[in-house]
């Protein structure tokens, strides 16, 4: 057994009308890479803060390397070697790699005078560690969220970080990204560092990590090897129940009208020769990696970056759609993959935010609104798409990321679109809510609507589409019209260019 280097004992953390923590163990070897996984609001975010000396716990202790801590600082947990990895990365985009890198440990060391070529050597010291080349005069604000979250690593590296805390790093990577994040892990994890990552995708935890320690509703589940666990051990851990997917099954009829047609869009530089239809009651798939084009034709269609060339037509009438208004006005709805940053109102309550465009459905016949049915409205949607909260006049602000996300995705769908173009519409959210989302998208495109999904998960598009289109380097390259004729692996090996021979669709 290696040693112990942080061990958290009874922890508990109340924030008004919620248990956060409820006397929660964990403890973290050396070397290791931990999972730390439950359900939306379970309290990883929270364990992480109160680990990070962000937020002091209500009861418990941290021992760290045998010394007990009620309440630690945070600048007492950085000089124990605990380095937090926030998903903003919390960098200086206007500054250097080489600044960004050294300047954290320049300051801590208390240096008055900066001399440059000491922060440029530290620097690459610091990439050089882990085998990573990036110009140390970029700026990082030009750099890829990859490079970025290198940088981020180097700076953790040079404060000594025994312990790296990740809290969903991978929602904003390419496939390829988490790829050589992971390569990173490995390498980090190879000089005896210990890392505890938060993922909701379980294929991640199941690709990088030693043990797994879950939590749900605050409380630890358990501690088990990874190797002892498969994904519907797992899911039946986190969540309490088994969890079936089923296919979506689309009954093709004359009757069924062509709501959205797109044909030889092209934006230069982004997309080429697009062309697709979607009737109503089919949930088309978009897939392919990042990069590949998918949102940028999705930006096009909602009218936010219009196409140089191409039609589209909605309800077989030719369309110029130049903005998202005359987008909305012909009933196309988008929801954006950013959403966090576009979404939400984090100082207003669930319910204001969730009905905000939608004002107009809760009028009482003077057209004012009608707060009884603004908040049914809210409580349907509250339960509907699973958002954790003790009450909706809770600030946005206050939930936990996941649920935040479900608010921005039932503002959206309440808005009842006619042609709905959903962009990653499950990221950051957990296994049983991802399948109650997966539910109402599938009702309300049976009732009619004509949905997109844009997602780079494959059993995403597969369990959930009718029909699949896949896109690499703004053009289609397949299109996918019978969806149970093709396995995951299949379309994988498509969307990252490795065609299986011989497989014909
Ligand atoms: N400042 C706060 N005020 C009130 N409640 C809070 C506050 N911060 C967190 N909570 C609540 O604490 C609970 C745990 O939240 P936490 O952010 O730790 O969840 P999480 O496991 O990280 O979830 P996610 O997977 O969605 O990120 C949630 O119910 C959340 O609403
Ligand atoms: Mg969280």
């Amino acid at each position: 057994m290696e040693e112990i280097l942080v061990e958290v004992k009874n922890i508990s953390k109340n924030y008004a009308g919620v248990k956060a923590l409820d006397k929660v163990d964990m403890v973290i070897r050396k070397g290791e890479v931990r999972c730390l996984v439950g359900e939306n609001g379970s309290g990883k975010s929270t364990l992480i803060k109160v680990i990070a000396g962000v937020e002091n716990p209500d009861e418990g202790e941290i021992i760290i390397r045998g010394i007990p801590h009620k309440h630690i600082r945070a600048i007492e947990a950085i000089r124990e070697g605990i380095q937090v990895i926030y998903q903003d990365l919390s960098l200086f985009p206007n500054l250097t790699v080489a600044e960004n890198i050294s300047l954290n440990y320049m300051v801590e060391k208390d240096r008055k005078i900066i001399n440059w070529n000491e922060v440029k050597n530290i620097a690459q010291n610091a990439l050089r560690e882990i085998g990573e080349e990036i110009d140390l005069t970029d700026t990082v604000g030009n750099l890829s969220m990859a490079k970025r979250q290198t940088v981020a690593i180097c700076r953790a590296l040079i404060q000594d970080a025994r312990l790296i805390i990740m809290d969903e790093p991978t929602t904003a990577l390419t496939r390829d990204d988490v790829d050589h994040l992971f390569s990173v892990i490995k390498k980090l994890k190879s000089k005896g560092i210990s890392i505890l990552f938060v993922t909701h995708k379980l294929s991640e935890i199941f690709q990088i990590s030693d043990v797994v320690t879950i939590l749900r509703d605050g409380k630890k589940v358990g501690d088990y090897k990874t190797e002892d666990l498969d994904n519907e051990k797992l899911t039946l851990l986190m969540t309490g129940k088994k969890i079936e997917y089923i296919n979506y099954v689309y009954e093709e009829s004359i009757k069924y009208k062509t709501l959205l047609r797109v044909e030889n869009l092209t934006r230069k530089g982004h997309f080429k020769n697009i062309t697709l239809d979607l009737k109503e009651g089919e949930i088309l798939g978009i897939t392919g990696l990042v990069g590949s084009g998918r949102t940028e034709l999705a930006l096009s269609i909602f009218g936010l970056n219009p196409a140089d060339s191409g039609k589209i037509y909605v309800n077989e009438k030719l369309v110029n759609i130049k903005s998202p208004k005359d987008a909305k006005s012909l009933g196309i709805s988008y929801l954006p993959e950013d959403r966090l940053t576009q979404g939400l109102f984090l100082s207003q309550s669930i319910e204001n935010n969730i009905t905000v465009t939608v004002l107009n459905k809760v009028l009482n016949k003077f057209f004012l609104i009608d707060k009884a049915k603004k908040k049914d409205m809210s409580q349907f949607w509250i339960k509907n798409v699973d958002i954790k909260t003790p009450s909706m006049e809770l600030l946005a602000r206050n939930l936990s990321g996941g649920n935040q996300q479900k608010v921005v995705l039932a503002k959206w769908l309440a808005t009842d679109p006619k042609i709905f173009i959903l962009d990653g519409p499950t990221i950051g959210i957990d296994v049983a809510s991802k399948s109650n989302i997966y539910k109402i998208i599938k009702k309300l495109a049976s009732e009619g609507m004509g949905i997109i999904i844009i997602s780079d998960e494959i059993p995403e598009v597969l369990r959930n589409c009718n029909r699949i289109i896949v896109m690499r380097n703004g053009r289609i390259i397949k299109k996918i019209d019978k969806v149970n004729q093709i396995t995951e692996d299949e379309l994988l090996n498509i969307v990252i260019g490795k065609e299986f021979e011989g497989v014909s669709l």
